[in-house]
């Protein structure tokens, strides 16, 4: 198979234009895909601003964000990413908004492209058997905020050859990734610890165990935790966490994936967290505030 040199990119929200701006500034060429133009220049626009930090902070050479923002380029067409050597998937949390997309894709990318998801709950399998490679399609699952994290998970599923494993392996290692091997069980090795952590942060809220910016000082505090889980819980997407839950607990029929209704609620109302403005933190606001909630 060929060297990896142009990656495409399925969704640039939250984690799309964070892969995105990885792999730009890791050098290879990048084609992002998304379904409207306002979507892709607010991605845009992030990636620039990200960038920016990093040479604030002087661990980026101005010349070397020109050069990462020349690497990248955006699309609403699917059918452009056709001669990219990988394709990474990080579009809505959804079985068959995902496979719809690897359908389309798989009859027009060449037999040497390796798909990769970043589902955070499916398995690989589920999207694997709806292409006709289900030898080169593999999971790589990226952490949020993507620049700043240094995980990912790297995901064989049964059908998955060998070769497209070390291959996916090294790709997240040349991105200045740590990779690990992951079994392909929903929610690999991160999320089937961390989701019962964070909707039990929900469920002690609902049961008045205590306030919002309490439950995540003493996660902070108590346990050392960067943020609190309601505080991210609002970073990841509350509209993500919500179909992540449901996906696992209709993986496991374990209570403790259970979505709790006050999340259900809370999507409901259009609250997505930090990327819609509100969650369990109000972000229109600076410092933002608590939202109120009617518990
Ligand atoms: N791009 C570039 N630089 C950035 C940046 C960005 N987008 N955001 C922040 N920075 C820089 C800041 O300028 C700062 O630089 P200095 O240290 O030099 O000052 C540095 O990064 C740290 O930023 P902050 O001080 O604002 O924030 P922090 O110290 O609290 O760290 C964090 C931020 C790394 C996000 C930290 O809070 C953290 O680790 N949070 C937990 C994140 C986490 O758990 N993620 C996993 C989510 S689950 C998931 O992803 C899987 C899933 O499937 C749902
Ligand atoms: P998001 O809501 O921020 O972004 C999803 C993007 O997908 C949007 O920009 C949307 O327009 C786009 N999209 C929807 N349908 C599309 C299509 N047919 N073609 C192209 N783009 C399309 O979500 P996100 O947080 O970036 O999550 C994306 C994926 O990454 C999900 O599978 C999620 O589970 C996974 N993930 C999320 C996190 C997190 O912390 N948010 C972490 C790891 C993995």
């Amino acid at each position: 198979m060929s060297e990896i040199k142009r990656v495409g990119v399925l969704g640039c929200g939250l984690m799309g234009s964070g892969i995105a701006q990885v792999a730009a500034a890791a050098g290879y060429e990048t084609l992002v895909r998304d379904v409207a133009q306002p979507i892709l220049d607010r991605a845009k626009a992030g990636i620039g601003q990200s960038l920016a930090k990093f040479v604030e902070k002087g661990k980026l050479q101005p010349v070397d964000r020109e050069a990462a923002l020349k690497r990248l380029n955006f699309t609403t067409t699917t059918a452009d990413l056709k001669p990219c050597d990988i394709v990474i998937e990080a579009v809505t949390e959804d079985l068959e908004v995902k496979n719809a997309l690897w359908k389309e894709l798989d009859a027009r990318c060449g037999p040497g492209t390796i798909f990769a998801s970043n589902t955070s709950s499916l398995t690989i399998a589920a999207m694997a058997a709806a292409t006709r490679r289900p030898d080169r399609f593999v999971g790589l699952h990226f952490f949020n905020p993507v620049p700043l994290m240094q995980l990912v998970e790297v995901v064989k599923t049964v059908t998955t050859s060998g070769e497209t494993f070390s291959r996916a392996y090294a790709f997240a290692k040349s991105l200045g990734k740590e990779p690990v091997a992951a079994k392909d069980n929903s929610g690999f090795i991160v999320n089937l610890l961390l989701v019962p952590y964070l909707l039990d942060a929900i469920r002690a809220l609902e049961h008045g165990v205590a306030s919002v910016p309490d439950i995540d000082k003493a996660m902070q505090l108590g346990c050392g935790y960067p943020m609190g889980p309601l505080t991210l819980l609002d970073f990841v997407g509350l509209d993500t966490t919500y179909r992540i839950a449901e996906i696992m607990f209709a993986e496991y029929k374990d209570q403790k994936y259970a979505p709790p209704p006050l999340l259900k609620r809370m999507v409901l109302a259009g609250m997505s967290g930090k990327k819609s403005g509100k969650g369990f933190y109000d972000y229109s606001v600076n410092p933002p505030a608590v939202s109120s909630l009617g518990l």
